[in-house]
């Protein structure tokens, strides 16, 4: 009986001794597993922050962008002789500078109305002539043979305070089929 009792009593001890373990490590488990989880949230926190904080950066920090100016100086009235086509800001800015023979200014866009090609001034034949499919244009930018559908654009030209002529892209005087843009636009023409 007493052997009995001590081996109640015996299995009892080593069932908590046990259960003592089996709690410790349960315990030891659920903390390395709350720290596992501590640790991603913090790295999530973390990664969540340095990706806003790189987009907030870069909101003040724009790239840069190497697009020629809209608004350009391109020199005195003096420097255009009547009756000229100046090609000298077309591969900067798609522009050429037109003097008439009156003596009023124009600033076109150097871009057939075709298909978008470029466009070279002819001065033996006083016409500009595309490279692409032979759209040829008058000096004003109307368009007189080939499958240009319209004149050319022109944008604004006026006298800067300094005195120089500026060009600004912004303002934009699109050619009309079969219209010449010195009537249609007469706002286009700076008279110098
Ligand atoms: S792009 Fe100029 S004629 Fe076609």
């Amino acid at each position: 009986m007493q052997d009995d009792k001590e081996l109640v009593t015996g299995h009892h001890g080593e069932a908590a001794t046990h259960g003592t373990a089996h709690a410790a490590a349960g315990q030891a488990e659920s903390d390395s597993r709350r720290q596992f989880l501590n640790r991603v949230g913090w790295g999530s926190l973390i990664g969540f922050l340095a990706i806003n904080g790189a987009a907030f950066l870069r909101f003040f920090y724009p790239r840069v962008l190497f697009e020629p100016a809209s608004r350009f100086k391109v020199g005195f009235p003096a420097d255009y002789p009547p009756g000229t086509v100046n090609s000298q800001y077309q591969k900067e800015f798609g522009t050429w500078i037109i003097r008439l023979q009156d003596g009023s200014f124009f600033a076109m866009e150097s871009k057939c109305t075709h298909l978008g090609c470029t466009p070279s001034w002819m001065e033996s034949q006083k016409k500009f002539k595309c490279p692409c499919h032979g759209s040829g244009y008058y000096i004003t930018g109307l368009n007189f043979e080939g499958p240009a559908p319209r004149a050319m654009d022109r944008f604004k030209i006026s006298i800067a305070e300094d005195g120089q002529l500026q060009v600004d892209k912004t303002i934009k005087y699109p050619g009309i089929p079969g219209k010449e843009s010195n009537e249609v636009y007469p706002q286009s023409l700076l008279r110098a």
